[in-house]
């Protein structure tokens, strides 16, 4: 079995715990990798090598930065089947969504190190002669990393990319059932030449190195990504770092009466069942038009039940396994509560008697926004399909969830469209496309309870960073701004 170790200012090197933890393969339910479950000393030691290693970083010009981002950037391609592989084995992933997860953070590191040449401030003019106004970017210091296991490699892209350009250095903590992922990606960056302490990676539990992260006074900045329970609690503990949440979805897809069926059917699939159901930015709710409900309902449940389970590396198979038997067992729950609220079950609804944790692609129709399944976030491959009557029902049911990440509607009616973009409360919306398959160049985040901030894109940019401000006066007397003499 695999042995990882935590990084710190550059060593390799076991945790001050003397405890280990499994991560597990999930088609298989065997371990994959043994990892060091950190603790609250790793963590401080870990702050203090980010914190010798910042003034140097902070240094360093941005597009001397650039260079070692573009050189993980291309070590990632380099190394994509490799890493996908390894995706697959710790996470499920089927093995092509696996690739581009990698591919994901490719394109990250390839953008992020473009802004190193970039990193714009801007000049105004000021109210008074002789004065000169301009703002620069200045990295927020130290900052935590805290990621999911959905995207082991591209979401700590997402946020290592747009710290490092910035000029912070970073303690990261990636999930305890993808750490593996985590490993890999450190490796690259060590051999791209990132300079020690820079970056730190911790394994170990959210109650002991996530806790002590959120809570640390040095750490300028918090980047989350995972429930809104965590989130919240980050919220309350964080102190007065500058954070940046990423919560969740309840995502819908609408499906006007106009809409290409076989277009929206194509989306709807690979929404809904599409890395098993487990992406924020799953589609968990189909908001059909009630003169093709009846229609898209056969398709829908054809489609479903042609997918094929099994492991991500087969070349044939549709779907994965969840992630771990909690997943499977939250599945379950939904799937009970649908029944019990009545919604009608189509197809599905149980876990595949198979070795791993494989869980049938599951339709439940006749929905109401009121129940339980078409609020809540199942993360796993459970679809709702609520009828509607037209587009301002449509939107009114699917702004009725709590999260707001993402949205879609299929429509050929460009007033729908239109009405759709400009009314829908999430922070993407998709048209004529599904619910997933966000690009790094623009910002990705929700509205309400999917949290606040974005990522990826200029915006990434300036979630790692604040604007300092320049007066430059020449005048060479006291001038007073607001027009006091
Ligand atoms: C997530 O599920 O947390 O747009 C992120 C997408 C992916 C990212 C999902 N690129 O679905």
């Amino acid at each position: 079995m695999k042995q990882g170790l935590l990084y710190t200012n550059g060593n390799w090197t076991r945790s001050n715990s003397r405890r280990t933890f499994i991560s597990l393969n999930p088609a298989t339910a065997k371990p994959f990798a043994r990892l060091q479950a950190g603790n609250k000393n790793d963590v401080d030691k870990a702050v203090q090598a980010a914190k010798k290693a910042l003034p140097s970083w902070k240094k360093t010009p941005a597009p001397k930065r650039a260079e070692i981002l573009f050189e993980i950037s291309r070590l990632l391609k380099k190394n994509k089947e490799k890493l996908a592989k390894i995706e697959v084995l710790e996470m499920g992933k089927v093995y092509k969504e696996a690739a581009g997860d990698v591919q994901e953070a490719v394109d990250i590191f390839e953008y992020m190190a473009g802004e190193g040449r970039r990193l714009f401030g801007h000049t105004t003019p000021s109210e008074l002669k002789n004065k000169f106004c301009l703002t620069f970017r200045i990295p927020l210091g130290i900052v935590g990393l805290i990621t999911p296991w959905n995207f082991p490699i591209a979401i700590p892209a997402w946020k290592l990319a747009p710290a490092l350009i910035c000029g912070n250095t970073c303690v990261f903590k990636p999930s305890s059932d993808t750490p593996w992922n985590a490993i890999e990606l450190i490796k690259i960056m060590e051999q791209a030449g990132l300079p020690k302490g820079v970056v730190n990676l911790i394994t170990g539990s959210a109650e002991e190195v996530g806790n002590h992260i959120v809570k640390h006074p040095q750490i300028r900045g918090l980047s989350f990504t995972g429930s809104v329970e965590t989130g919240k609690y980050i919220t309350a503990n964080a102190g007065l770092k500058k954070v940046g949440l990423e919560l969740g979805g309840k995502n819908a897809i609408i499906v006007m009466e106009d809409a290409d069926l076989n277009l929206a059917l194509d989306g709807i699939i690979w929404g809904a069942f599409g890395t098993t159901g487990q992406r924020c930015t799953a589609c968990s709710r189909v908001i059909v038009h009630k003169k093709i409900k009846k229609e898209l309902e056969e398709r829908l449940v054809k489609k479903t039940e042609k997918l094929r389970l099994g492991s991500g590396l087969k070349k044939t198979t549709d779907v994965g396994p969840l992630i771990n038997q909690k997943a499977v067992e939250k599945s379950e729950y939904y799937v009970n509560v649908g029944k019990k609220q009545r919604a009608r079950m189509l197809t599905g609804g149980y876990k595949v008697d198979m070795q791993g944790f494989f869980f049938k692609p599951t339709v439940f129709t006749n929905v109401k926004s009121s129940m339980r399944i078409a609020k809540e976030e199942i993360f796993g491959p459970i679809v709702s399909l609520i009828p509607i009557k037209n587009i301002n029902e449509a939107i009114k049911v699917c702004n009725s969830v709590a999260y707001g990440l993402s949205s879609a509607i299929y429509t050929n009616n460009i007033k729908n469209a239109m009405i759709a973009i400009e009314e829908i409360d999430t922070g993407l919306v998709y048209v004529n496309s599904s619910t997933i398959g966000a690009e790094v160049h623009l910002p990705f985040g929700g509205t309400k309870d999917t949290g606040h901030g974005r990522e990826a894109g200029i915006e990434g940019i300036h979630e790692f960073s604040e604007t300092k401000v320049a007066y430059i006066d020449y005048s060479n007397k006291l001038q007073k701004a607001q027009g006091i003499d």
